[in-house]
Formats: C-alpha cells, sequence, structure tokens
C-alpha cells in the first residue's frame, strides 16, 4: 500500500514553532517518525509538506492512480480550505485527518474542519502518534 503524507502551512517549523502546544521536535523528526512508522507496518509512504493551499491541491489531484489512500495535517486550511475538500472528494481516496493538538479545545475558529466532511477518520491531540495510528488505520483497510 502506498500513502501520500500531506503536512499542511507552518508545519515545517515545528520545533520553532509554539513548542509548548505543538512540541519540541522539529519536522525532520516527524517525517523520520512517518517513515519509520510506515515501515513497521509495511506501507510506502510519500511525504509531502507545502505552504501553499494550490501546492497541496496538486498534490492531492497527482494521488489519483498512484497512491491508495490518503494521510492529511492540512494545518490552518483544515479550517478554511473548500478547495482541498473539493479535491479529496475528487480523488476520492481512504483518508485520514490528522492534527498534532486537539482542535475541539482550542479557539472556535479552529473547531470547524471542512476536511472532517470528507475524511473517513480524524485522530485530534495524539501528538506524533496521531499520524502512526491514522497509517494502521489505513492500512486495516486493505
Ligand atoms: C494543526 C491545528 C490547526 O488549527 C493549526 O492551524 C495548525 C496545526 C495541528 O496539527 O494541531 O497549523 O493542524
Amino acid at each position: 500500500m502506498k500513502v501520500l503524507v500531506i503536512n499542511g502551512p507552518n508545519l515545517n517549523l515545528l520545533g520553532l514553532r509554539e513548542p509548548s502546544l505543538y512540541g519540541a521536535r522539529n519536522f525532520a523528526a516527524l517525517q523520520e517518525f512517518i517513515r519509520s512508522s510506515a515501515a513497521s507496518l509495511g506501507i510506502d509512504v510519500e511525504l509531502f509538506q507545502s505552504n501553499h493551499e494550490g501546492a497541496i491541491v496538486d498534490a492531492i489531484q497527482a494521488a489519483y492512480g498512484a497512491c491508495d489512500a490518503i494521510l492529511i495535517n492540512p494545518a490552518a486550511y483544515t479550517h478554511t480550505s473548500v478547495a482541498i475538500l473539493d479535491a479529496l472528494k475528487a480523488v476520492a481516496l481512504p483518508t485520514v485527518e490528522v492534527h498534532l493538538t486537539d482542535i475541539s479545545t482550542r479557539e472556535e475558529f479552529r473547531r470547524f474542519s471542512y476536511v472532517s466532511l470528507y475524511a473517513q477518520k480524524t485522530i485530534c491531540g495524539k501528538g506524533f502518534d496521531g499520524y502512526k495510528e491514522g497509517l494502521e488505520y489505513l492500512n486495516s483497510l486493505q
């Protein structure tokens, strides 16, 4: 199984970015964590990060016919992007939404997720472990 793992804006600044919320480990550590979690499940992963909405839409479209599933942390675009929701619906791949923090207990504007309107599962507030849980869920669908 091949999974496209997408990380949205500002996640490349993990470690530097609000460490009291997002933790002290950096983005390279997250990528390594995802790679080793995937390897332990026998999943082939493609890692993609962008700060640009259109680039994320392009990556989702490119997954059609190339990947079996998508794991996405859309970051701030979670709460704003109809375009990312529409791209996910268009390619119609099994999709898990993941957030490092628990968006349901933060500011009001973070409580709504467009991506949740399509994702088969949403995992929040489990830090890096949420990505592993998401990969396990996608693996279980095979
Ligand atoms: C986030 C939560 C979003 O509200 C925020 O904009 C992010 C990260 C998370 O992983 O907890 O950038 O998706």
